[in-house]
Order: C-alpha cells, then structure tokens, then sequence
C-alpha cells in the first residue's frame, strides 16, 4: 500500500488516493458521516480491516459501573458509554471465491472522497483478486440531513477483464466485537455485546433487527431494504437472525454489466415505544427513504448543503489547505448539530466513540455559538435538551448542598458521569457556559418563543447556582472559592477569574431575563429579592489582580505558585497529564489549555487593552495546549492583541488538528469543539467580530499569507457579508434593515445597496511572546498545494 501524508488539498472536498492501514482509525473518524442523530464512521463497505467500528445514534447509551477505590459522598455510580449500534454499513462481496479483503490480492487504485457539498462520501477501487481477476468496486454512501433516520448506499461491482460470478452480502450486524480498550482517558470504556435482541425478521430485499440494552433499557432498530439493478441472472434471498440479518445477490457480472444495488437504511430508537411500535418507526422511515428514492436522497442532500454554505461559508484565499480546513470544520459541526433534535451534542459527535460519547462544556462553549450564526434551529434543540435535563440538574445541586440547577460535567442522558470530582463536578464553569449560550442564542435570533419556554428557566437556575455557590465577604466580596477552571492543570482554586466574570453575566442576563419576562420568572419563585441578590453578586464579583506583576491570576495565588520546569520536559511527556501525577500539576504554574485568556475572549469588557496585551503575554509562557480546545481561543486573543502571525499559527493548528491527527487521537473521533473553534477563530480573529446584546463590532486584521477573508452573518433578521482584505474591510448588507456596527472602534451603518468600506489600521507592534519550550505551535506556511 503506498503511503501518502495526508488528503489532496481541494476546496471542497477531503480526497485520499493511497490506502494507509495504519491511518485507518483516523480516516473512519475524518470520512464519518452524520446528521446528528445517525453517525457512521467511515469503515470500509466490506466491514474489515477496521480502525474502531461505529455506527451511533444520537443519545443511544448504556449504563456501566463507575467503580472507586475509596467511596466518597455524592459521587456517581453509574457511567454512560455511547452503543456502537447495529452496522447496517456492511457490503461484502465474494469475486469468484475470493472475498474482496483490500490486505489480500493487490490495490491496483484506491480513492475515497468525502463530498462537502454533495454531503457524500465515495469510494472507488480496483482491484486485482487473489487468483487474478480485476474488478472496480464504487460505492457512495450518505447519511441523509432530510431524513434523519436514513442513510443510504450505492455499490457497485463490475469485473474488468471478462464475466465472473459475484455473490454481495449486504447486511445488518448488532454487537460487533470492538477493538481493545486503551489506556487513554480521552477513550472510550469498551462494552462488549451489549445489545440484547428483541425481534428479527426478513423477506424479500428487506430486514429488521431490533435489540434493547441490559441496562439502560432502551430500544432500538435497524432496518434496510434494497434496490437492485444487475444482469438477467441476478438473484436475491434475505435471511435474518438474532444479531445478524443478511440479503445475498449472486449474479454473473461483466464489464459494462455491472451489478449495482442501493441500500436503504434506517434507524430509531425509544426509553419509550414499544419493539412493535419502533418496527414500525423503523419501517416506516425506510418506505419514506425508498419513495425518494437515490436520486432523491442525493438531490435532497444537495440541496440542504447548498442552503447550509450560502449562508455559512467562511472564504478564504491565499492557503488552500486552510480553506479546505475550515470547510471540513463547518462541514463536521454541521453533522454533530444538524438534526440533533433535543438530544445532546458529544464532543465527538458521532465520529467516534472517544470519551465515551458524552457532551461537556465544548458544545455551549464552541459549537452552539458559531452554529447560532450558521444554523439557529439547531442551536435551539440542543439547549432544549439541556432544558430537559433541568430537574436532574436541579437533583444535583441538591445533592451538592446547592440551590438552582448544577449540569453535569460530562453525560450522554443528563446523569453526571464524571468519576473524577476536581476536574468533573467543580467545573461548574460549565453552567455559565450554558447561560451564556442561552443568552447569545437569544441575543442573535430574538426568539421569543424559546426565551419563555425554556430560556428564562435555563438562566434563573444556573444564576441561583452561582449565588448559592459563592458567598459575599466580610467586605463585600462576592467570592466563588473552591471550583475548578477551564484549565484542568489546576484544580478546586479560588476565584478563578474565567468562572467569575462568567458566573457575573449569568448572573445579570438571570435578572435581566426575570424582568423582561415576570409571566416566566413568577412561577419560577423569582421575586425582586432575588434579582436584586443576584445583581449585587455581579456586582461585587472577586476578580484577583496581581499588582507586583501586573497581570490578572487565573485564579487567587496562581501566579505565586512554582513554575513548571518545561525545560527540564522532555518532548515525549506532553500531554502531561499522561506522564505526570495532577497532584504536582495542581500546584504548579502550567496551563493545560486557555483558561485567564478565554476569558480575554469572552468577558473582553472586563479587561484593558493593555490588560489584553500583557496577560496574554504572561499565560503564553505557561500555555502547554494539551487539550484540543486551546489553540482557537490562543488564535483569537493573539489577533486581538496585534500578534496576527501568530494568531495565524494557532488557526492552522486548531482547524488541522485532525485532518493532520496532531493529537494522534482522531481515531476515537473529530474533535468538533476544536474544529467550531477554529472557524470562530476566522470570525473573532482574523475577522475581530464580536457580539454583545445583538450589536456586532468587527476589528478585522490578516496574517500576511492571507489575501481575502470573507462570511456572512446572520444577525436579527439581517444577513451581513464581510470582506476583508489586507488593507481595507468591505460590509454588504443582504438583506434586513440598516444596521449600525463599530470598524475598529468607528460606528458605521450598513444598508441595503450601499456597502461601507474601511481602511485597516496597522497592528501595533509589540515583543512576540514566547511559549514554553517545545510548545511553540508549528509556524504556518502556506504550503504549495498538494
Ligand atoms: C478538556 C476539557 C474538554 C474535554 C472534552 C479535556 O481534555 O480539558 O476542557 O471539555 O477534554 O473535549
């Protein structure tokens, strides 16, 4: 098999010409497939070799034991681990006798592309048989963004060198056995057989296999039908057992005689439904899926896509690889988002089965706010789960000894699964990151609707979080003490000055919501008291500052603490965390991702701009970047700042994280929290965009390689267009009212027909700061394209 480094650099497509087995894994999690209910990694047809089979469904999980070596009060006792589910993704095929297995007989050609705007991926082979028959296998598989319970497939196979009997088995396979487990906390606890089956059946070119999980209970169903087009002598049977359901094709085929079939699938599941009724469901969806139609699929799937990139392209000229980049990260958030439909967004989507399939804060934090601009609805559903999730969040905080609601670090159904207290349940900084989701969503799309019935509530309980959980100080003070930051190189500190300013907009957007809607916050209990509590707990929110050194702390005492020794690090021991005991990170000065600097970022009210500029300095010295979600939000500060190369750096980082597997880790999945990060990163960066109460400013600034930046914004009913090139920024109004934005600190109004252009100041010119030693991100340069 010839070795290649990595995809073709297309515009808009991911294209691989050259089979690397030991890039598998990686290329199922970059060629998967999903519409936010129905993911499927992108194993080949023929089922094997394999990285990590995976075929999930959007909140599908079973229960595990989360064992401890010492009890502890309030700790969870049960895990939830996403289900690789029923594979429906299998094709084998049998070529005179031989199976087609790409490790035997010869690859004389190999390509897979995956599609961003056909939404497809495709693969075409040919292959030459063990005893010397060549044949091209193409297939082409969706899953469908208008269908959400479908996917589908076409494959075809056509011998080359002359007639040859060719038997296909398409099939549906539960419990597939799963690879060994690794010792990477990032992986997933491997379940073995966990589905249990409840009913199969099969006749014609159809079959069904539903199962349910031991534990969890949940039911589920997998069912395909099939269309078949091949020579006169083609034959079908289906047969169906408990795991297994099967639909063979013989048929002699030729060159220029192929034999081709399509394959339908689809999928349900329910904690609710009957098996009949999910039969049913599942049935039903596929009947729907075979009166569109391929054609109809693809022409559907088409036509999504082309609404989703006229209203989310983000353009760039002058590094084709990034362009790619950035659309293949649109392309995946897209996927984990698209037809979530109230259930929960993972931090893998559904790529891969990496950290047990759970949502954590990456989907408020990274996702949800790009996919406000590029995708509202969807935005909407995933915080409706979170509003469905409330009264075990409000269970929590009971238990905690809290008042309000205290969402889970990680989960899949709601429950918190985290087993590891300092850097699971103590992150309350996710609650804000909630409520700050919740108000930008409602900030950019005024719906009013979501505000009543799920909005108010998301933001009244998470404000009385905060307040129970800090406490004012024999001077007034509102401390938060104890919790632990967006940096899990530190733990259970004081006044972490992310969480804070974050727990302050929750907390005033909490009364602001209360008053602006009493028919909601009445019911609710929440009285002028209340408000009035919570605002002066914003107001009299603890933010440290260290006066010798002139910088803030990422939390109280930070900077007294030792600094790390990273010259004494050797390169092979990141990520740390790996390699070293969290009791001597805890204590020391080494940041594990951005943490002061997110704050920079999203509390940037709160800080100078010599703030800015001098914090970002002293937290670069420190910042290991040992988690995926560092490098955007360290693009988008550096740009603010005036470090614009550098800015460029860490976008390239953060939108090829897995294109190229820097983390060597995309084999368990897309990292989607780092791929929304990066196109935030082109908005807030390159772009400087910023968003406060629906008024939108820009402070656009290009790296050097860049010739032209541009996207579009959907704001308030309005649709903007920006245009940035190196010396000036152009905004077109689509369409909507007049708007009024700032251009570098200059307010500009924008109407229809009448585009404003503005020159671009000069960055100012400053010390570029240093990273500790090895961890400088790679210097981008555009390489000439592949
Ligand atoms: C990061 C967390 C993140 C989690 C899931 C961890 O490595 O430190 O911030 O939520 O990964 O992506």
């Amino acid at each position: 098999m010839i070795k290649q480094p990595g995809f073709m650099v297309e515009p808009w497509a991911c294209r691989e010409t050259a089979l690397d087995l030991d890039r598998l894994a990686q290329t199922e999690s970059v060629f998967a497939l999903a519409n936010g209910h129905l993911g499927l990694r992108g194993n080949l047809d023929e089922g094997e070799p394999f990285g990590v089979p995976g075929t999930y469904l959007g909140g599908f999980y079973e229960v595990r034991p989360l064992p401890y070596a010492e009890a502890a009060y309030g700790n969870p006792e049960d895990g939830q681990t996403v289900v690789n589910v029923t594979n429906g993704k299998i094709i084998r095929l049998l070529l005179e006798d031989e199976p087609f297995d790409v490790r035997y007989g010869q690859l004389r050609s190999h390509q897979r592309v995956l599609d961003l705007r056909a939404g497809v991926l495709s693969r075409t082979v040919m292959w030459l048989s063990p005893t010397e028959r060549l044949v091209r296998v193409t297939s082409t598989r969706m899953a469908s963004f208008t269908q959400r319970a479908v996917a589908a497939i076409m494959y075809e196979v056509e011998p080359l060198d002359g007639a040859a009997p060719v038997v296909v088995q398409s099939e549906l396979v539960a419990n597939e056995p799963l690879p060994p487990m690794q010792q990477d906390p990032r992986a997933a606890a491997a379940l073995a057989a966990p589905l249990r089956s409840e009913l199969f059946g099969g006749d014609g070119y159809r079959a069904l296999l539903v199962h349910s999980t031991k534990v969890s209970g949940l039911l589920m169903g997998a069912g395909m039908d099939h269309r078949i087009d091949g020579p006169p002598d083609t034959e079908a049977s289906t047969e169906a057992f408990a795991d297994i359901a099967r639909t063979t094709i013989t048929a002699t085929a030729a060159p220029g005689k192929p034999l081709r079939l399509v394959k339908f699938l689809a999928y349900g599941w329910s904690s609710q439904r009957t098996v009949g009724a999910l039969r049913d469901q599942v049935g039903a969806a596929i009947a729907g899926a075979v009166h569109t139609g391929w054609e109809g699929l693809l022409s559907d799937q088409r036509a999504y896509l082309d609404r989703f990139w006229s209203q989310a392209d983000i353009e760039i000229d002058g590094d084709a690889e990034l362009q790619q980049a950035v659309r293949f990260a649109l392309f995946h958030t897209l996927q984990a988002g698209a037809r979530g439909e109230q259930r929960l967004i993972p931090a893998k989507g559904l790529t891969g089965p990496g950290y047990d399939g759970h949502t954590f804060w990456d989907t408020e934090g990274f996702v949800l706010p790009l996919l406000t601009y590029a995708r509202p609805h969807a935005v909407a559903d995933a915080l409706r789960w979170r509003y469905l999730t409330l009264d075990l969040a409000r269970e929590r905080a009971r238990s905690l000894g809290l008042q309000g609601a205290a969402f889970p670090w990680r989960t899949i159904h709601g429950e918190e699964c985290s087993g590891y207290w300092p850097a699971g349940t103590a992150a309350f900084h996710i609650n804000a990151a909630i409520a700050h989701a919740v108000t930008h969503y409602q900030d950019v799309t005024e719906d009013d609707t979501f505000a009543r019935e799920a909005g108010v509530e998301l933001l009244v309980e998470t404000a009385r979080l905060w307040r129970s959980l800090g406490h004012h100080d024999a001077v007034g003070r509102f401390r938060i003490d104890g919790v632990t930051g967006p940096d899990e190189y530190s733990a259970i500190a004081d006044n972490n000055v992310y969480t804070n300013l974050m727990a302050q907009l929750n907390l005033r957007a909490a009364a602001d919501a209360a008053e602006r809607h009493p028919e909601r916050a009445g019911p609710l209990g929440v009285d002028d008291e209340e408000t009035a509590s919570w605002r002066d707990a914003a107001q009299a929110m603890l933010i440290p500052y260290d006066e010798t050194l002139g910088v803030h702390p990422q939390a109280e005492a930070f900077t007294e603490h030792e600094a790390w020794d990273f010259d004494s690090t050797p390169p092979e021991n990141y990520p740390l965390l790996l390699h070293y005991p969290y009791f001597d990170l805890y204590r020391k000065q080494v940041v594990k991702q951005a943490d002061l600097v997110l704050a920079l970022f999203m509390c940037g009210d709160s800080f100078s701009e010599e703030d800015k500029a001098r914090d970002f300095d002293y937290y670069e010295r420190l910042t290991v970047r040992d988690s995926s979600l560092s490098a955007c939000i360290q693009a988008i500060v550096a740009a603010e700042v005036g470090h614009v190369e550098l800015a460029y750096d860490y976008f390239a980082e953060a939108a090829l994280l897995d294109l190229d597997d820097l983390e060597h880790n995309t084999r368990d999945g897309v990292h989607i929290a780092s791929l929304a990060g990066s196109c935030i990163a082109a908005l807030a960066g390159f772009g400087g965009m910023r968003e406060r109460g629906g008024e939108i400013s820009f402070m656009p600034r290009l790296p050097m390689a860049l010739t032209r930046l541009a996207f579009g914004i959907r704001c308030r009913g309005r649709t903007l267009k920006v245009e940035i090139t190196p010396p000036e920024a152009t905004y077109t109004l689509i369409a909507g009212d007049p708007v009024e934005l700032t251009h570098h600190g200059e307010q500009v109004t924008v109407s229809r027909g009448r585009p404003v252009t503005r020159p671009i100041p000069p960055p100012p010119t400053l010390e570029a700061p240093t990273q500790p030693r090895g961890r400088a991100p790679a210097r981008r340069r555009a390489p000439a394209v592949r």
